[in-house]
């Protein structure tokens, strides 16, 4: 069959990948989608079992770092867009271990880059027709003040944050224009990327988009990042570690409206633009933990309160940042996305999921990944 395009999605094994994958293979069937991941300890391939037989489907093993390997496979398959997600994307870990980041979210963005550009270079129409989309993250602008602990009325909405809770914890969000100032080796490695994918295209004229998306939740979301940790901490009775006093403020975004703000840009976005990406649904983690016991409680049968007492204040992150919120007003006005999921629905999505899929989160936190969360957190 000769298919309309070819699209590379890297990292399409992990958590956000997966999902745009399934869309893809799924809304696309004209479209061959070649998954390209090396299955690190996050990368699963379970997490595509219902879309893996597809015929427009292919999954590549490979890593990002090996120049060689990608300039094959840019050939091999006649890739003509790219959809680059691989990364490592754990600030705790790359708080211990920030080679690793760098070399992956650096040296790998760079390696893809690179043979693109050769691949494509070589083509006689070059570059036309042709996309490189790199996804980045709102960490990568720092962190905003906390300037209202409290929270105040937001002055934006969307669906996600059109619940009961509709909070700003300050005045201030990060714009496309804001000024990079990451804190963390993982926003550091992610800042370098962006600048090389932008460089791109001011150096070789390379059709680039970059995305800044925030804090993103759902189905698939290795159990190492807070909503799926405590879900699963909570089912097994095990303490829940707050970091420092739980005031930190991150922006919530169901992993479905990233794949769909994704694929938006991808077919409708403009060339060397920046889009960000949110629902202008900040909550305090502390707030945000207490809606989880609450909704892991209620659908596992238990008393409202039984929980409560897993939560355990520990020592902060080095280098916490406190606020995090997205102003993604341009990607609502200029290409009419906007979330389908309210922020309720979806934390009700996602712990029934998870409850539902024991197997999964068992299969993968076990072996390595225990050894590693004794070594992070001690035993508890
Ligand atoms: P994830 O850790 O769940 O998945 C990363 C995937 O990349 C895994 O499948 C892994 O095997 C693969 N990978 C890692 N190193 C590789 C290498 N060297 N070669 C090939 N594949 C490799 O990450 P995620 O949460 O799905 O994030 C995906 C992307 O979205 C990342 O670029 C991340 O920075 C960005 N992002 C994430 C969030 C979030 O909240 N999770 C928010 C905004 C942006
Ligand atoms: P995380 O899911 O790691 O995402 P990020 O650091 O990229 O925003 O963490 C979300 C917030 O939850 C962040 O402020 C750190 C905090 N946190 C805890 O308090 N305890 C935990 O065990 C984890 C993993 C995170």
């Amino acid at each position: 069959m000769v298919f309309k395009r070819n699209i590379l999605i890297t990292g399409g094994a992990g958590f956000i990948g997966s999902h745009v994958v399934r869309l893809f293979v799924n809304k696309y069937p004209d479209y061959r989608i070649i998954n390209l991941d090396k299955l690190t300890y996050a990368g699963n391939l379970a997490n595509l079992k219902d879309i893996e037989d597809k015929p427009n489907y292919k999954f590549v093993k490979a890593d990002i770092c090996e120049y060689e390997e990608m300039a094959r496979v840019m050939s091999e398959y006649r890739i003509d867009g790219v959809i680059h997600l691989a990364a490592e994307s754990h600030v705790d870990r790359s708080i211990k271990d920030p080679f690793t980041f760098a070399r992956t979210n650096v040296m790998g963005t760079l390696s893809l880059l690179q043979a693109a550009k050769v691949y494509w270079e070589s083509l006689p129409e070059k570059y036309e027709g042709k996309l490189f989309y790199h996804i980045s993250t709102d960490e990568v602008y720092g962190a905003l003040e906390l300037t209202n602990p409290e929270g105040i009325e937001s002055p934006f909405t969307t669906k996600a944050s059109s619940g009961d809770h509709h909070l700003a914890f300050g005045t201030e969000f990060f714009l496309e224009t804001t000024k990079y100032n990451p804190h963390s080796p993982y926003s550091a490695s992610k800042a370098s990327s962006d600048h090389f994918v932008r460089a791109y295209h001011d150096t070789y004229g390379m059709p680039t988009v970059v995305t800044n998306c925030s804090n993103n939740y759902g189905p698939y979301q290795f159990p190492e990042k807070l909503i799926p940790l405590f879900i699963n901490n909570i089912r097994h009775g095990k303490p829940l570690p707050v970091y420092g006093k739980g005031e930190n403020v991150r922006d919530w975004l169901f992993v479905e409206d990233h794949a769909r703000a994704i694929d938006l840009i991808f077919h409708k976005g403009k060339v060397a633009e920046t889009y960000n990406i949110g629902g202008f649904n900040e909550w305090k983690n502390i707030d945000l933990i207490r809606v989880i016991i609450k909704t892991v409680d209620r659908l596992l049968g238990n008393r409202e309160g039984t929980s409560d007492h897993l939560i355990t204040y520990v020592t902060d992150r080095a280098g916490h940042d406190l606020r995090y919120a997205i102003d993604s007003r341009k990607l609502q006005r200029e290409l009419g996305w906007e979330p389908s999921l309210q922020f309720e629905e979806g934390i009700e999505k996602t712990v029934k999921w998870y409850l539902e899929n024991e197997e999964w989160v068992d299969n993968i936190t076990s072996g390595e990944y225990e050894k590693y969360y004794e070594e992070m957190y001690g035993e508890r």
